[in-house]
């Protein structure tokens, strides 16, 4: 059989659900042949990055006891996590998350800003007030829910003051093992993406928020709701309609939590 015609064959019987096959010598050999060939190749492509890239491990393993002691062994990690270093485009001071590391509804925003980079404490600026406004109408508080960025550097830009700009799916990138850790660790029952970064980051889906939202996403096994980012909102002061969106979301997100919805929040942005 000729190894194009073995290979088909064996897909097909895969693709029926088959999971053993007896083949002959012949087909042994050729398929020894074939693995031999392909890990020949992966080695090739696994060959060592250039100083200036790092390479990143997919998984960073937390160390300690408790949910505290895992997630600050993580924020040490990061403090001087080359991979984002090395790309040169984000400032070193790293901002990793707060609240309550064994909540059941993690919030993932974009990265920290001025007011933020200062603190050393994600969600602290004017959008970080619209959060706990949010927060607050949910009745929960900040430190009963846990906050993080899907980036942990504020983006740099050219003699930057106060101005903060959206990090790049590269930058992302280099703290995705973080928020994943961030995730094995806490075990939220519901993550929220505030915004179209945290969605792309997470989920690697590059599209407006608007057709994001509404539904139930997965991320690590793990119901994840997209929703307009807390400065979104700020920026549409008269946005009545964006306000009910976003309450929308988080009224769905309660349910799921199994929280209380009272008639009044039901209510609250109906016209
Ligand atoms: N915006 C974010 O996405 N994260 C912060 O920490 C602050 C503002």
């Amino acid at each position: 059989m000729a190894t194009a015609t073995l290979l088909d064959y064996l897909k097909q019987l895969e693709n029926q659900g088959v999971t053993h096959v007896e083949i002959d010598d012949h087909a042994r050999s050729v398929l020894r042949e074939l693995y031999t060939r392909g890990s020949a190749r992966r080695t090739a492509k696994t060959t060592p990055k250039s100083p200036q890239q790092p390479s990143q491990p997919d998984a960073i393993i937390a160390r300690g006891h408790t949910a505290a002691e895992k997630i600050a062994s993580l924020a040490a990690i990061a403090e001087t996590w080359q991979p984002a270093r090395a790309l040169g485009s984000l400032r070193d001071t790293m901002v990793f998350s707060t609240g309550n590391p064994e909540a059941d509804f993690m919030l993932v925003g974009e990265a920290p800003g001025f007011q933020e980079e200062q603190k050393g404490e994600p969600f602290v600026g004017p959008a970080g007030e619209k959060l706990n406004q949010i927060l607050k109408a949910m009745g929960l508080a900040r430190d009963k829910v846990y906050i993080s960025n899907v980036c942990k550097f504020r983006p740099a830009t050219r003699n930057q003051t106060t101005n903060n700009r959206k990090p790049s799916p590269e930058e992302m990138a280099t703290s995705l093992p973080f928020v994943k850790a961030e995730i094995d660790v806490v075990k939220p029952r519901v993550i929220v993406a505030l915004g179209g970064s945290a969605a792309q980051g997470l989920l690697g889906l590059e599209k407006p928020v608007g057709q994001l939202r509404e539904c139930w996403h997965q991320f690590q096994g793990i119901p994840l709701r997209v929703t307009y980012h807390p400065s979104y909102l700020l920026r549409q002061e008269d946005g009545l309609g964006e306000k009910r969106k976003v309450w929308e979301d988080m009224l769905a997100i309660m349910e799921k939590l199994g929280l209380p919805v009272s008639e009044k929040q039901r209510g609250f942005f109906k016209k």
